[in-house]
Formats: C-alpha cells, structure tokens, sequence
C-alpha cells in the first residue's frame, strides 16, 4: 500500500483529483469506478475545475458507480444518481450512455447485479477504483460480517451504516434499510485502487485497514492483498498509523 498524508482535506482532494486526471490523461477511455458520500466531493469540485480549465477530458471515460440505495427512486435528494448527477456528472462532459449506477429501483433486483457485473465485463474492467470507507471499515455498502460478497448483490446495512448514513436523512427511519453494492471480488479485480479518508472519525477504520488482521469483519483490510493501492489522508485519518509506516 503507497500511502500519502496530506495537510487536509483541501490539499487531499487535490491530490486526488491529479491522481485521477493523470489515469485518465495516460488512458483516455479509463474506466473508472466511482464513489458517493462527503469524502469524495472535494475531489469531485477539483476534477470539475480541472475540466473547465481544459486539464482534462471525460468525453472517452466509463464509470461504475459503488452502490445505490435499494428502492430509492432515481430523483429522490439522497438517491446516489442524484448524488452523482449534481456534484460531478452535469458539470463535465462525459457521454450519458457511459455512466453506470447500480439500479436500486430495479424490479428484478438480482438481473440487476448480473447486467451490472456482465457490464463492468464488457467495459473490458475497472482500471482505478476511487473508495471511500465507512466508519466501521464498509467499502462501497459492503458491510462487516462473517462472510463477504464477491459479486454485485443485494446487502442489509448495519445499524451502525444507518446511524452514520442518517445525518443526509430527516430520520433514521428513513434511510433504507438495503442496498445494491459492487461486491469484494469486483473491487478487488480493479486495476488500481484508491482510497480517501479524513477526519478522526476515519482514523480507527483506517488503522485496521493498513495493519490489522484480513477479517470480514474489516472489509476494507481486503485491500491488504491487492497490489496497487494507493491510500490518499488527510492527518487526522492518518493519526493512529506509525510514522514507519507512511
Ligand atoms: C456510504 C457509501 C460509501 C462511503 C461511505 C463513507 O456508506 N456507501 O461508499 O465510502 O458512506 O461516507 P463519507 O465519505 O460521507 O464518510
């Protein structure tokens, strides 16, 4: 794992976002994997500056999003297409017919995951994943538990996932209880990878992620086993890692 620490969360997202124009400047038609939640955002308005500074293209560029809410419609506020479509997609220029997000809303939810996998397979693959991580170690909505996912499927959120999650939400009560996620193995199969994290309420998860035990009960320390992850920090994310190993 190359792990770099930045001043905070300004400096980390800029990092971030040279991280991902330089993928996508070396491989125009990159397939990028793509993920929702406050960390990313700040990636997210760089990448747009870049775009309107004519730094970088999207016109080539696929993406796959993590996850989705399962049964929240498409426009709802707190839906990750909408997500999606207002902080980043609207404002740069990549094609319609290349964005990819898990349809939570999808009657046949389990044809759904399929089409998404086969999807991700016809695109020829994931060449950087872009992560971030919950509180409790979950990449995309892939939870702890005794046993992980590989592919795209159908989750429970924690109770833990839907307390953090309920801040976006007017209720706990609100936050779905389910979601459709990309799953282990395909996170996994990803070319490259890379995580953001700030905050001291991320240093715990990331602690465990860079040196504990492989466990299901950390998802994010599969990550351990992948050999191009790149973790981007801002100090206080980093604050539980020893200095030998940044
Ligand atoms: C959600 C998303 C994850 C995301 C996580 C962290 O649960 N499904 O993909 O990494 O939240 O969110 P935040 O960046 O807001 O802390």
């Amino acid at each position: 794992m190359r792990i770099i620490v930045e001043e905070d969360y300004e400096s980390m997202s800029k990092k971030a976002a040279l991280f991902v124009a330089g993928q996508i400047i070396l491989k125009p038609d990159t397939v990028l994997g793509l993920a929702t939640g406050s960390t990313p955002l700040g990636m997210y308005n760089e990448l747009i500056e870049m775009y309107k500074r004519e730094e970088v293209d999207f016109s080539e560029v696929i993406t796959f999003n993590l996850d989705e809410y399962y049964h929240l419609p498409h426009d709802d506020l707190q839906s990750y297409h909408y997500f999606m479509k207002e902080n980043f997609f609207k404002h740069i220029n990549i094609k319609e017919e290349n964005i990819h997000i898990p349809d939570g809303m999808a009657f046949d939810i389990e044809g759904e995951c399929r089409e998404y996998e086969r999807a991700i397979e016809a695109s020829g693959g994931i060449d950087l994943q872009v992560l971030g991580i919950g509180e409790n170690g979950h990449i995309g909505f892939n939870e702890p538990a005794e046993q992980l996912n590989v592919y795209t499927n159908l989750v429970n959120l924690t109770e833990e996932t839907i307390k953090v999650n309920s801040r976006f939400f007017s209720s706990p009560e609100e936050v779905p209880q389910k979601a459709v996620t990309v799953g282990m193995g395909t996170i996994l199969k990803a070319r490259r990878i890379l995580l953001l994290a700030n905050g001291e309420k991320k240093a715990e998860a990331i602690r465990d992620t860079v040196c504990g035990y492989v466990t299901t009960q950390v998802p994010s320390s599969f990550l351990q086993l992948h050999p191009d992850v790149t973790l981007i920090l801002d100090k206080a994310a980093a604050s539980l890692l020893y200095s030998d190993m940044i």
